[in-house]
């Protein structure tokens, strides 16, 4: 049986998802569509990761009871997967009790293999990570995927013997070659292994958050223990032995770059110690950046994936992520090209040729489209290239490779059209035939073009699919016999355009976007403060943050050919107002990020020149615990000698810098003026704010 098992991460809930967690869930959402195209009895399982200490601490923050607060996210969760047309079988929450049961069991069945054993831990721990750190996964001291200084811990737990299975996982790297994709990540797993593993501590002790262990509840389970199993305890593990037979192994783990090492080393040398086939595969996909780091909450680089489908819907969304970011690699979210791809991948491109080819079909032959009898298909065998294509590419996991091959199609149709000048063939009566024919290939082309995106971009490839004639659901397709040319006569039937056009100065339609009481979308969940649910039931509301109003960059929409009579997309029937698009927010920092920059009053001692620079002055200060150098690009605008006695406003902790040969240990700020020449900043009442008074 061809059966599939796909799970993704599963989510800390101590903060909304972000577009990188959106990501992961859509990307798995296309692999699991796809399977499901494949006729492959699927189970896509997602869920939540809630026995975290920051989950916790949030929870106490709010001075809700943990398990209430995490009730509240997973509303907030679900509402963003439903919005983004995520299809999961189910999802499983780590306070659940079938997932108490699986977790238990597992830990029992490690203890009786004799891999656990008691000791003390002092070390480094990352709660962002919820993992222990030795110093060479340090930079500077901080965890680098949180750029945070881990706790140092000192505590007697248990410990898993990890070294144990080294070995025997090299020889599971072996004997599959693609247990751990892309490659990149299975290099990086094999150098780990072959460094060698020290056993790890599984559990915590002092804490009441969490799953006791069995056999000493006065330690929880270590959080990670604990969330891996949930891939098992999801298909029955525990508690519905037939469910996991059926299930496990799983087929595919799709995970972040940055927790790979959990799945590829920790996870199968837990299930190897308690006799569980490991999982088939482990994708470790990279990250969506935001000008150029990771996207994420604590790093205050968030992009809210709700914000990001109300701008111009969650298709042409999903479709960026899978298709504009190489998928095992890191990719870049922007407003810009967001805008940019959505102009010219299906503003100009998909939705103007489903426009032009309902409108042609209506126009030649009343919607009613056949092929000629006799004739030979010209776009069937760029068709069957295309599937094939696309076929090794998602079996391969290059999700962004097979939406290519799906839009070679869509390229092939319009120069197909440009070709075959439908409008010039219905001039002349003794070319019926050949008209039959490029009408009904263009409106095969764009359904098959319409199935291979479908797990891409559900809705509009169903209504597309509709369009194009078809009456059976598209998600009944079946990608052997429905992406095949077939040759049915078939009703085209039209309607508005699916994507119009972002214009220059980011209006859809003529609606400007960002217009006054076009705010996002609201949902349907619960009051937002501070990013957590309050109360239910309440409409979401989330700070739209800024407003920018973005415009193409890109993508020219196919012109009437000159002298033709192409119907085009002007056929078709008005489309009603779009919705405007909602303003990119501007990502927002917390209050704890903001906190971490220190600044403060100091007061100016010297002023120098330094030479051969003329925007630079060395300037010294009081800091109100001594004096410290700063370089300071004011020289144009300011002499030396007026700085002098000058309360000014410093970045205090910044890393120092070099600056023409002169250490710089801070910043002091100032504003920009229309011409660009900086204004200091400066202090209202001196006296009252002396050198180290805090800015805030
Ligand atoms: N709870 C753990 C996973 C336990 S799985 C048994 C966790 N949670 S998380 O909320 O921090 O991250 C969830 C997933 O989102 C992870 O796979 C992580 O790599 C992924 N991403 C987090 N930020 C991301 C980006 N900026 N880009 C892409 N994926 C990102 O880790």
């Amino acid at each position: 049986m061809n059966r599939f098992y796909l799970t993704t991460a599963i989510d800390y809930v101590n903060s909304r998802p972000h577009l990188g967690t959106a990501y992961e869930k859509v990307t798995a959402d296309v692999i699991a569509r796809y399977r499901r195209l494949r006729g492959h009895p699927t189970r896509f399982v997602m869920g939540n990761d809630e026995h975290s200490q920051n989950v916790f601490q949030r929870a106490t923050e709010l001075g809700l009871d943990p398990r209430v607060f995490c009730d509240r996210m997973e509303a907030v969760f679900r509402e963003v997967w439903a919005k983004l047309d995520v299809s999961f079988d189910d999802f499983i929450r780590t306070t659940e009790a079938r997932h108490r049961v699986a977790v238990t069991t597992l830990v029992e069945r490690i203890a009786a293999a004799g891999d656990l054993y008691e000791g003390e831990y002092e070390g480094w721990y990352c709660v962002s990570c919820e993992a222990f750190k030795q110093d060479r996964d340090l930079v500077d001291g901080e965890c680098p995927v949180h750029r945070s200084k881990p706790d140092w811990v000192k505590e007697k737990n248990h410990f898993f013997r990890l070294s144990r299975y080294r070995d025997r996982l090299l020889e599971h790297y072996a004997a599959h070659p693609t247990f751990v994709q892309p490659e990149v990540r299975r290099n990086e797993m094999l150098r780990l292994l072959e460094r060698g593993l020290e056993d790890i501590s599984v559990s915590r002790t002092g804490q009441r958050w969490g799953i006791p262990l069995p056999f000493d509840p006065s330690n929880v389970v270590y959080v990670w223990f604990d969330a891996l199993t949930n891939y098992m305890a999801a298909v029955g593990y525990g508690s519905d032995e037939e469910q996991f037979a059926t299930w496990w192994p799983a087929d595919v783990h799709v995970v972040g770059k940055d927790i790979t090492r959990f799945h590829a080393v920790v996870w199968p040398a837990m299930l190897m110690s308690a006799g569980i086939a490991p999982p088939r595969r482990v994708f470790g996909h990279g990250w969506v950046n935001w000008q150029g780091r990771r996207m994420s909450k604590s790093l205050g680089t968030n992009v809210d994936p709700l914000d990001a489908a109300d701008r111009l819907g969650p298709d042409p969304l999903r479709l960026y992520l899978v298709k504009e970011i190489v998928y095992g690699q890191d990719g870049d979210f922007t407003w810009e090209r967001f805008d940019e791809r959505y102009n010219a991948d299906l503003a100009n491109n998909f939705g103007n040729l489903v426009s032009r080819v309902t409108a042609m079909a209506h126009k030649y032959r009343g919607g009613r489209v056949a092929p000629a009898p006799g004739a030979a298909p010209r776009l069937a065998d760029v068709a069957a290239d295309v599937v094939r294509r696309y076929r090794a590419a998602l079996d391969a996991y290059a999700l962004h490779a097979g939406m290519a091959a799906a839009f070679d199609l869509i390229d092939a149709t319009n120069e197909f059209i440009t070709r075959s000048e439908p409008w010039a063939l219905a001039k002349s009566a003794d070319r019926r035939r050949e008209l039959d024919q490029a009408l009904f290939e263009m409106v095969e082309a764009v359904r098959i073009a319409a199935l291979l995106l479908w797990p891409a971009m559900p809705s509009s490839c169903a209504e597309i699919w509709r369009r194009m004639g078809q009456t059976r659901p598209i998600a009944e397709s079946r990608l052997d016999a429905d992406a095949a040319w077939s040759g049915g006569g078939r009703h085209v039937v039209q309607g508005p355009p699916l994507w119009p056009r972002l214009e220059a100065g980011g209006s859809i339609g003529g609606i400007a976007a960002g217009a006054p009481g076009v705010a996002a979308e609201k949902g349907s969940g619960t009051t937002m403060t501070d990013d957590i649910p309050t109360t239910a039931p309440l409409p979401v509301e989330r700070d739209p943050g800024s407003r920018r109003v973005g415009g193409p960059r890109d993508g020219t929409p196919s012109a009437p050919p000159a002298g033709g009579t192409d119907p085009g997309p002007a056929a078709a029937p008005p489309a009603p107002a779009p919705a405007a698009p909602a303003p990119p927010p501007e990502p927002r920092i917390s209050f704890d990020d903001f906190m971490k920059v220190r600044l403060q009053v100091a007061r100016v001692l010297v002023a120098e020149v330094i030479p051969k620079s003329r925007k630079l002055l060395k300037v010294t200060v009081d800091d109100g615990s001594g004096e410290r150098t700063l370089v300071a690009g004011i020289a144009r605008a300011y002499a030396p000698e007026t700085l002098v006695g000058r309360s000014v406003v410093i970045v205090a902790n910044l890393e120092k810098a070099r600056l023409m040969g002169v250490e710089s240990n801070g910043m002091i700020l100032a504003a920009t003026d229309p011409d660009g020449q900086p204004v200091l900043l400066g202090v209202d009442n001196p006296d009252a704010a002396p050198p180290g008074a805090r800015v805030r």
